[in-house]
């Protein structure tokens, strides 16, 4: 697809079919990540990808542990593809989706954020080119800031000035995609002298 189609097309999906995705798929949109713009070329962030249902249920459970929502009440993200602020009820900050890539950046890095959530967007983009329902998900930190969370990082190695920044989901959209939202106006400008 054309790439300012494909941007446009991209949507934040929240309900995935029980499908997985596969693995050559994966790779592909991991190299996408890796190949982001990163600051001053040092190539710091580190991606891993949990390709097992059971386990990103786990890890979706403790990204919604970690959310106080008491302060989001009357916020609004989605009606069509709604988010755990939309739906207190939903248990998985990963809405079911079959693989999560956790982007991992360093700690005392000024640029770690942006560096990480350049890595995400490229995911995302890749995996709508390759028909795949995807979304951006934040609170990386908090999601491995209790005992279990630190289990998993010690078991994947980890290094101890790395934290995780944000995720990618990954699958299929279930039901209706949804269509291109409509922009707000007066967003951007062209200045020419
Ligand atoms: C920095 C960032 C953090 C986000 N965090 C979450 C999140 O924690 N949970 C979620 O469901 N969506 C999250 N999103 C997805 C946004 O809600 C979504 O991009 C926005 O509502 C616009 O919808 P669209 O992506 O379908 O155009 C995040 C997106 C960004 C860029």
């Amino acid at each position: 697809m054309e790439l300012l189609k494909l941007m446009k097309h991209r949507r934040s999906i929240r309900k995935y079919e029980d499908r997985q995705i596969k693995k050559g798929d994966l790779e592909k949109v991991l190299q996408a990540g890796l190949f982001a713009p990163n600051a001053g070329g040092g190539q710091r962030s580190m991606i891993v990808a949990v390709h097992n249902p059971e386990l990103v249920e786990k890890l979706g459970r403790l990204n919604v542990a970690c959310m106080d929502r008491s302060h989001l009440i009357g916020s609004h993200v989605s009606a069509e593809q709604p988010s755990i602020i939309d739906d207190p009820t939903i248990k998985s900050g990963f809405y079911g989706a079959p693989t999560v890539c956790i982007v991992f950046a360093m700690k005392n890095f000024l640029y770690s954020i942006p560096d990480a959530f350049c890595c995400a967007e490229n995911m995302v983009l890749e995996a709508t080119e390759l028909g795949l329902a995807s979304c951006i998900i934040a609170r990386g930190e908090e999601t491995f800031a209790n005992p279990e969370g630190q289990a998993y990082l010690r078991q994947w190695n980890i290094p101890e000035n790395y934290e995780a920044r944000c995720f990618v989901l990954l699958g299929y959209c279930k039901g209706d995609y949804p269509n291109e939202k409509p922009r707000k106006p007066g967003r951007s400008m062209i200045v020419e002298e």
